[in-house]
């Protein structure tokens, strides 16, 4: 597989704040010395490309000394980018930092809610580039290699800068100002790039600001979640008004499909632009974190992506030294209507008699019948065992002749979409995710985990294994391994840590002695190959000293670090 560390020493994105423990203290400590700096350079051709000008009395009194308005209310630079809620934030931390801009936590917020607002993203340009604020680990390698993006992509995620649209001047000024500030090469081809995929005016954002963004989330939500290593939950969110219009309190109650426990867990969450939702939860009971850094408790920051019909979300709940954990969720509104939530088990063998299936849901007719019950072609339910108005028991044949692939599960008009996987065979075993990064402890940081899942897979229809059409079956039972690859000193090979049962790296609370790639490997236990081998899968893992930050080609988790405190 060729890989080779693509670590680098403490590269530029580590900022030196990263040890400073809490936004609250930039804030407040920094006293405004510097003079008011104008801003050279030419003025923006605003006949090519219109400004969106600034209406926010705060803005225009914080920021106008250097940056100020033309005639029609467009502030010089502002007026011509538009961001996220985070590169905002970003944005006017960069001022308070560089610039000596005065701003308390609550005007800055306010800034940014407004900015992100009428200066931010369309929901449709937001959702490619969630992953950033999610902080999911993101294989960059496909960005790398299908676009002219590859030598923006070195140090940051391509998310990152896909979260700036900006006019064509803008993208010029940042392309100077990278040049000078962090040696970046200048790149006629990838400017161009830049600035053809994100430019300031698109049809989706004119579309966007005619738009009200009104926003009213309050009510019963639905939730089906995942959180690696523990499985799957579903449940209900409860969203209720907050001290503002944009401002939420929300209540969620999620039940493992695995063992049937119940998580119960409330938070405060902040609206941003309509459909950005930015929050922190925690749980209620007593949480393990201490013991158990996976715990379902765990107090965590909540990014989601509410649709602009206000009807579904999808994000995701993380925590972590490296946001390493983090419930995967989606979130539907509640209907009165017959609701098909989850199933208990994602896949069923070809030929598996008596299975028993749990489908799990709201509203459902307690008077159902085996008929009324339908898995898809292939699969006969047999019988009802139990119905409840939340849980329908059945008894499932799959015919020895099915037909390997999805199948939805549907009741009276009611449909559970691509719900579980008929397969005939396990080819292979996937470790989720396959390329991440680990960090030893030291005084100053806490361990950074990583919890793995052994993915089943049955290649269907071409035969070849790893591509995309293959069936996924969900997660199987391993046991767990680990191997070293590479090690800058080889001495400290059986020091790095272990992997759990359930497939959850710890590495070592100090670091051995350098850094270490290493192969993490699950061996399906119920599971063999054609030849009647066990069925293994590896994920790689550089598991590293703390506070490296580890190249954006690969991995996104950990940019900077201190923009993680949030406004809100
Ligand atoms: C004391 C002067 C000063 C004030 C006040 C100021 N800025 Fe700036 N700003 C600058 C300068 C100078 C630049 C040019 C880039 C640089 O020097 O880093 C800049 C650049 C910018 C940019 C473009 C750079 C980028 O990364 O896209 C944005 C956006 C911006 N400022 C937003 C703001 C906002 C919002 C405020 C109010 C909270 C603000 N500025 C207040 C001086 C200031
Ligand atoms: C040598 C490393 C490096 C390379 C290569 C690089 N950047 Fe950056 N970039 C940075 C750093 C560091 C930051 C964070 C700046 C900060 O936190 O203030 C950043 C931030 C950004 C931002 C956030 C907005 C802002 O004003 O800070 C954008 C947009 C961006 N880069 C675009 C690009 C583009 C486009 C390219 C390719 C032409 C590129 N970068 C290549 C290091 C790099």
């Amino acid at each position: 597989m060729g890989f080779s560390s693509t670590l680098g020493l403490m590269s530029p994105l580590v900022s030196p704040l990263t040890s400073m423990s809490g936004t609250v203290l930039l804030w407040v400590l920094l006293v405004p010395v510097l003079a008011a700096q104008t801003l050279n350079g030419a003025r923006q051709d605003t006949a090519l490309e219109p400004g969106i000008p600034v209406t926010d009395p705060l803005v225009k009194a914080k920021c106008g000394t250097c940056h100020p308005a033309d005639e029609h209310g467009n502030m010089d630079r502002i007026s011509w980018v538009r961001t996220t809620p985070e590169g905002w934030q970003e944005a006017i931390k960069k001022m308070i930092l560089e610039k000596r801009v005065e701003l308390t936590p609550v005007e800055a917020r306010s800034m940014v809610q407004y900015l992100s607002s009428s200066h931010g993203l369309a929901p449709e340009e937001a959702k490619p580039v969630m992953y950033y604020p999610e902080r999911r680990v993101h294989d960059e390698i496909g960005v790398a290699n299908d676009y002219p993006l590859a030598a923006c992509a070195k140090c940051h995620a391509a998310a990152r800068l896909l979260s700036w649209r900006r006019s064509a001047d803008e993208w010029k000024r940042l392309g100077e100002e990278h040049f000078a500030q962090y040696k970046v090469a200048r790149n006629e081809t990838a400017m161009a790039a830049v600035r053809n995929a994100a430019p300031l005016h698109t049809p989706e954002w004119t579309d966007w600001s005619a738009r009200s963004h009104a926003s009213n989330l309050t009510g019963r939500w639905l939730v089906t979640a995942h959180l690696p290593g523990h499985g799957r939950y579903f449940g209900e969110l409860q969203v209720e008004r907050g001290a503002t219009p944009d401002e939420f309190n929300t209540r969620a109650t999620l039940h493992s499909i695995n063992d049937g426990s119940t998580v119960i867990r409330i938070g405060q969450m902040l609206l941003f632009s309509g459909y950005a939702w930015r929050g922190r939860s925690h749980g209620v009971a007593p949480s393990n974190s201490s013991t158990h850094p996976d715990d379902p408790g765990h107090d965590a920051r909540e990014v989601l992506w509410i649709s602009p019909d206000q009807t579904t979300g999808e994000g995701r709940w993380f925590w972590g030294q490296y946001q390493e954990f983090g419930f995967d969720v989606v979130l539907r509104r509640a209907s009165p209507g017959i609701t098909l939530l989850a199933v208990d088990r994602l896949s069923l063998k070809v030929g598996a008699q008596a299975s028993s299936l749990r489908v799990m849901g709201e509203n459902l007719p307690t008077d159902v019948n085996a008929g009324e019950v339908s898995v898809g072609p292939g699969i006969t339910v047999r019988r009802v065992i139990s119905s409840t108005s939340r849980e329908i028991v059945a008894e499932v044949e799959v015919s020895a002749t099915a037909v390997p692939g999805k199948r939805d599960i549907t009741l009276r008009g009611a449909v559970l979409r691509s719900a579980l996987a008929v397969y005939d065979r396990v080819d292979y075993v996937k470790v989720t995710p396959e390329s991440s990064m680990a960090a030893f402890g030291d005084q100053t940081y806490a361990r950074g985990y990583q919890q793995f899942e052994a993915i089943g897979y049955q290649r269907v229809p071409d035969g070849k294994p790893h591509t995309a059409d293959d069936l996924e079956l969900g997660p199987m039972d391993a046991s767990w391994s680990m191997q070293v690859f590479y090690a800058v000193d080889a001495s400290g090979n059986d020091k790095i840590g272990n992997v759990s049962p359930a497939g959850l790296l710890t590495p070592a609370p100090r670091s051995p002695g350098g850094n270490f790639d290493i192969w993490v490997i699950a061996t399906a236990v119920n599971e063999r190959n054609q030849n009647g081998r066990p069925l293994a899968g590896k994920g790689y893992v550089v598991v590293t000293i703390p506070a490296y930050s580890f190249d954006g080609r690969r991995y996104v988790r950990d940019l900077d670090r201190w923009i993680e405190e949030g406004t809100w």
